[in-house]
């Protein structure tokens, strides 16, 4: 197991948003976090890397308690976090988003851009241009490879279709499953049903602040009425 968080309790503020939720990664997984909008999907991720530490609860990766670490510790320690809104630097090159994020030295194994560019093509052919240029898909790809820049053992994404057309969403599967395929341990929060359930191993439907489901994909298949209950619009 990479990652393992337990009995979380959030709270912004006075509201209180997460109830004892627990998730558990094991290397080479692909996780999913599933649930309708505002049942503390982004409040989860944000717990595990910092961002809005829990009131209680634990958070180890790799043996290591990270409990309420600051972020930039966690990130050193090998998480990596695509926001939901992506946070590009918008008036900077692609080239220069990737560079702005290399991070420690470079082993034989490290990401640097030419290999951000061999995992993803189309960043290559656009390196030059300015990221608020790009299109959604494309900036989901250049936040993506900004992420990897910092040699990450677990990479966390946060809605990485939302926004993205059909095919779009298409190809970024395909990219997620080659990083998956090379190694790459993945937890991410969707909604996109079709997608969470291609690339994932194991799914949590969250509802609410509470965990109702933690199960593999083919066992939440067998069960068609959660996404009656939490998933359906
Ligand atoms: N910074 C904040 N301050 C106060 N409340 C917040 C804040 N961020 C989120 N919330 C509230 O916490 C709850 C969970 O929000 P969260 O963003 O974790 O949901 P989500 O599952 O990621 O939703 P979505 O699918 O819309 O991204 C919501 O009720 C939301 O309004
Ligand atoms: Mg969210």
């Amino acid at each position: 197991m990479i990652l393992e968080a337990r009995d979380l309790y959030t709270a912004y503020g006075l509201s209180q948003v997460l109830f004892g939720v627990a998730v558990t990664v094991d290397v080479g997984q692909a996780v999913c976090l599933l649930g309708r909008n505002g049942v503390g999907k982004t409040t989860t991720l944000r717990s595990l890397i910092g961002l809005t530490p829990p009131r209680a609860g634990h958070v180890v990766f790799d043996g290591m308690d990270i409990t309420g670490w600051a972020p930039y510790r966690v990130a050193r320690q090998g998480i990596a976090f695509v926001p939901q809104e992506r946070r590009l630097f918008g008036d900077l090159s692609v080239r220069e988003n990737l560079e702005v994020a290399r991070r420690g030295t470079r082993g034989a194994s490290a990401w640097g851009v030419e290999r951000v560019y061999e995992t993803f093509p189309i960043l290559e052919q656009l390196d030059a241009r300015r990221a608020g240029y790009l299109s959604g898909g494309e900036q989901q790809m250049l936040a993506i490879g900004r992420a990897l820049m910092g040699n990450p053992r677990l990479l966390i994404l946060d809605e990485p279709s939302e926004g993205l057309a059909p095919l779009v969403v298409d190809a970024l599967c395909e990219h997620i499953r080659a990083l998956k395929a090379d190694g790459m341990t993945i937890l991410m929060a969707e909604q996109n049903l079709t997608l969470a359930l291609a690339l994932s191993e194991r799914v949590y439907i969250l509802d609410k602040g509470h965990v109702r489901f933690a199960g593999t994909v083919a066992e939440f298949e067998a069960d068609t009425t959660l996404r009656d209950e939490y998933l359906a619009v």
